[in-house]
C-alpha cells in the first residue's frame, strides 16, 4: 500500500480537454499523461498524489472539504477558469486552511487583462505559470521541500 502524505492535484474546468484544447496556448500533453507523470513524480519522493478535474466550481468545493477528513495536506491546484471568477472555490481553500501551490499552463500576465487577476495567488503559498506541464512538477517539488513535515520512514 502507498505510504506518505497524501496530496490532491486538482484541475478546473476545460482541463479534461489538454491535449485537444487550444494547443498553441496549453500545449499537446494530455491530463491524463500530465496526472500519470505527476503521480509517479510524487512516489519518487515518498508522497501520494490523487487526482480530480471537474468542470463543475460546486463539485470542486465540494473536493477541497472533502480534504479535511481524508488527511490531505494540501492541494496543488489550477482552477483554470474559476481563476479569475471562483470566490468559492477561494473561501473553500480558506475553510480548509490547508496550504495549495497554484498553477497555470500559460503566463496568465501574458495574456487577455481580465486573466492577469486570480482569486487565489494572495492565498497561495507558491504560484507557477507559465511553464507548461513543468509547473506541475515544481508545485509537487515545492511541496517535498518547503511544505511538508519531515516523516518518518516506514519499516
Ligand atoms: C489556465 C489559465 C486560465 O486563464 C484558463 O481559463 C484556463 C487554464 C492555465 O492553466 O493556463 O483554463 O489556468
Amino acid at each position: 500500500m502507498a505510504t506518505g502524505p497524501l496530496l490532491w492535484l486538482l484541475h478546473g474546468p476545460n482541463l479534461n480537454m489538454l491535449g485537444q484544447r487550444e494547443p498553441e496556448v496549453y500545449g499537446s500533453q494530455t491530463l491524463e499523461s500530465i496526472n500519470a507523470q505527476s503521480v509517479l513524480l510524487a512516489q519518487s519522493l515518498g508522497l501520494r498524489l490523487e487526482c480530480f478535474q471537474s468542470n463543475h466550481e460546486g463539485e470542486l468545493v465540494d473536493r477541497i472539504q472533502q480534504a479535511l477528513n481524508q488527511n490531505v495536506e494540501g492541494f496543488v491546484i489550477n482552477p483554470a477558469g474559476f481563476t479569475h471568477t471562483s470566490v468559492a472555490l477561494r473561501d473553500a481553500l480558506a475553510a480548509v486552511a490547508l496550504p495549495f501551490v497554484e498553477v497555470h499552463l500559460s503566463n496568465i500576465h501574458r495574456r487577455e487583462p481580465f486573466r492577469s487577476h486570480s482569486y487565489f495567488s494572495d492565498k497561495a503559498e507558491a504560484v507557477v505559470c507559465g511553464m507548461g506541464p513543468l509547473g506541475y512538477e515544481s508545485a509537487i517539488r515545492f511541496f517535498h521541500k518547503h511544505l511538508l513535515k519531515p516523516t518518518t520512514p516506514s519499516r
